[in-house]
C-alpha cells in the first residue's frame, strides 16, 4: 500500500467556518439558488468570523482538513462592529505561525462574502478545490 497522493483523483477536504450573518447566508443562498459547487466543503456556522479561534483552524488541519476557509462579513459590515477586523488580525498572526511550522499558509483562506453573494461563495469553493 502506497502513502503517495494520487494527484489525479485527489479530493481536498475543506472546512469552512462561516459567520452566521453573511457568509453562512451566502452559502445558503448558493444552495437555494441551485448554484452547483464542489461537495468537498463542510461548513461550520459561527456567530462572527472574529469568533473563530485559530486553535479551531489548527485542529481542523491536524485532523485532516486540506484547507480551511474563514468567511465573514465585508469589512465595515460586521454585526459585532469589529469582529472581522479581529479575524483579519488573527489570520495574519496564524499565517506567520503556520509558515514557521512549515505548513503552507495558503491552506487557510479568509474571505469576505456578503449574504447576497451566493455566486462569490460558489466561486471561492471552486477556487479552493482547484488550488
Ligand atoms: Fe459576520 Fe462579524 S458578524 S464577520
Amino acid at each position: 500500500m502506497s502513502n503517495q497522493i494520487d494527484k489525479d483523483n485527489f479530493e481536498p477536504k475543506i472546512v469552512a467556518f462561516l459567520c452566521h450573518w453573511c457568509s453562512y447566508k451566502a452559502a445558503d443562498l448558493a444552495g437555494t439558488s441551485r448554484l452547483a459547487y464542489p461537495t468537498n466543503v463542510r461548513t461550520i456556522r459561527t456567530m462572527c468570523s472574529g469568533a473563530v479561534d485559530p486553535v479551531y483552524i489548527i485542529k481542523a488541519l491536524l485532523d485532516g482538513a486540506d484547507g480551511v476557509l474563514v468567511g465573514g462579513c465585508v469589512l465595515g459590515d460586521c454585526h459585532y462592529q469589529s469582529g472581522n477586523y479581529k479575524a483579519r488580525q488573527k489570520m495574519k498572526i496564524l499565517h506567520a505561525q503556520l509558515s514557521a511550522l512549515g505548513i503552507d499558509e495558503d491552506r487557510v483562506w479568509l474571505r469576505w462574502i456578503s449574504a447576497s453573494d451566493g455566486v462569490m461563495f460558489r466561486d471561492v469553493i471552486f477556487e479552493m478545490v482547484e488550488v
